[in-house]
C-alpha cells in the first residue's frame, strides 16, 4: 500500500462571485523511499494540491476526495488533535519560497531545536541540542553555524536549513515545494543531490512540486504534470520527463513544456514558450482544457474530456490525450 494515496481531490476556492476549482478531481500516490514529482505551469494548483494534503488550505476552500489516506490516517476525517500529532512528525512541508520565511531575529539552530520542542515535548534540552547538529549535519551545514541569524546564510544554507527543519521530527512523508526555484543552478543542483540522499538514506515518501521539468526529471522516481487543475500526464520520472526516454512524454502539454527548456546538444533557437495562456478556472472550457493552445488538436477535443489512458502497455505511463490510443497494446504517439 502507498503511504500517501489520494483519489478524486478536488478542492475549490471561492473569488467573489465566483467559483475557482483549482485542483479538480486528481489520483496521486506517494510511497516510502519515493521521490514524486508534480510539474506544471504557474497556477495550475500545485501549491493547492499540497497545502489540501498538508491540511493548511485557508479557510473558506472546499476540499472533496473520495480518498486522502496518510497510512492509517484518513486525512478527510482527521480533527484538530490528530493534526497536531500529524504535523511535523508524520508530514513536514517546505514551503515555497520558504527560505525568506526563518525568523530574522532568531539564530536558525534555536528556531529548529523550537521546532522540535514544540513537537516533541518529551525530548531534553541537551537531546535538542545534539539533534540539532545531527540535522544540520545532514543537510551539510557545520553544527557551529547553528548559533548564526537567517542573514549570515547564503540562500542555499536557508533552503538547506528549511530541509533540516522539515525533517526535525522523523516525518514519513516530506511535500518540499518549488524547493530550488531562485538558486542559481550549482546551488539548485547541490539541493536536489540532498533532496535524493535523504529520500534514499531516511527512506522517505517525498512529494516535491517544481515548474521545472529538468529539476523533477533529475530527481524524481515518478512525476505527474498538472495542467489547469487536472492531472494530464503520469509515469516514471524518464517516462514522462525526458526526450530520450523509450515512450517519451505523450501529452502535447508535457512535450510544449519540455520543449521550454533547453536540450543538451540543441541550439538556443529550438527553445521555445507555448502560445496562450492557461483557461481561467473560474469557468473552464469543455473537454481538454489544453484545447484551445494545442497544435494537434482533433475535433473531440474541444467537446470530450479525455480519460488517463494507458500510452504504452506494460508500463504505468498514462496520459489524457485523444491522441493516445485507448489500444493498450499500442502507444499512438502525438505528432512532435
Ligand atoms: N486563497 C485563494 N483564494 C482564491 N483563489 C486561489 C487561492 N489560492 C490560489 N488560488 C487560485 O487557485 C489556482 C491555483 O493556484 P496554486 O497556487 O495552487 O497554483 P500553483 O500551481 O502552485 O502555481 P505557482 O507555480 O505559481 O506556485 C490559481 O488560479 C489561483 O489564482
Ligand atoms: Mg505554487
Amino acid at each position: 500500500m502507498n503511504l500517501l494515496e489520494i483519489r478524486n481531490l478536488s478542492v475549490t476556492y471561492r473569488s467573489g462571485a465566483d467559483e475557482v476549482r483549482a485542483v479538480d478531481g486528481i489520483d496521486l500516490d506517494v510511497d516510502t523511499g519515493e521521490v514524486v514529482g508534480l510539474a506544471g505551469e504557474s497556477g495550475c494548483g500545485k501549491s493547492t494540491l499540497a497545502l489540501a494534503v498538508a491540511q493548511l488550505l485557508p479557510r473558506g476552500a472546499q476540499v472533496s476526495a473520495d480518498r486522502m489516506q496518510l497510512g492509517a490516517t484518513d486525512l478527510l476525517t482527521v480533527d484538530d488533535h490528530g493534526l497536531r500529532r500529524l504535523r511535523w512528525s508524520r508530514l513536514s512541508m517546505v514551503f515555497q519560497g520558504a527560505m525568506n520565511g526563518f525568523n530574522p531575529v532568531m539564530p536558525v539552530g534555536a528556531q529548529i531545536a523550537e521546532a522540535i520542542r514544540t513537537h516533541r515535548p518529551d525530548i531534553g534540552k541537551r537531546e535538542i541540542r545534539t539533534r540539532v547538529a545531527e540535522l544540520l549535519g545532514e543537510v551539510g551545514i557545520a553544527a557551529g553555524r547553528a548559533a548564526d541569524y537567517p542573514h549570515q546564510f547564503s540562500g542555499g544554507m536557508k533552503q538547506r536549513a528549511m530541509i533540516a527543519m522539515a525533517l526535525a521530527c522523523d516525518p514519513e512523508l516530506v511535500i518540499a515545494d518549488e524547493p530550488t526555484t531562485a538558486l542559481d543552478v550549482m546551488t539548485q543542483a547541490q539541493i536536489l543531490e540532498l533532496i535524493r540522499r535523504l529520500a534514499d538514506e531516511l527512506d522517505l515518501a517525498m512529494l516535491v512540486i517544481s515548474h521545472d521539468l529538468m529539476v523533477l526529471g533529475e530527481l524524481c522516481d515518478r512525476a505527474a504534470v498538472m495542467y489547469a487543475g487536472r492531472i494530464v500526464e503520469r509515469g516514471q520520472a524518464d517516462e514522462v520527463l525526458t526526450h530520450t526516454a523509450v515512450t517519451g512524454p505523450a501529452h502535447p502539454y508535457t512535450r510544449q513544456l519540455l520543449a521550454c527548456f533547453p536540450q543538451p546538444g540543441a541550439g538556443a533557437a529550438s527553445i521555445s514558450g507555448i502560445p496562450g495562456s492557461p483557461p481561467d478556472l473560474a469557468h473552464p472550457p469543455d473537454g481538454c482544457r489544453f484545447c484551445a493552445r494545442c497544435e494537434v488538436a482533433l475535433p473531440e477535443c474541444a467537446a470530450e474530456v479525455p480519460a488517463l489512458r494507458p500510452v504504452a502497455a506494460g508500463t504505468t505511463h498514462v496520459a489524457a490525450c485523444h491522441r493516445v490510443a485507448s489500444d493498450t497494446t499500442l502507444a499512438l504517439k502525438v505528432a512532435r
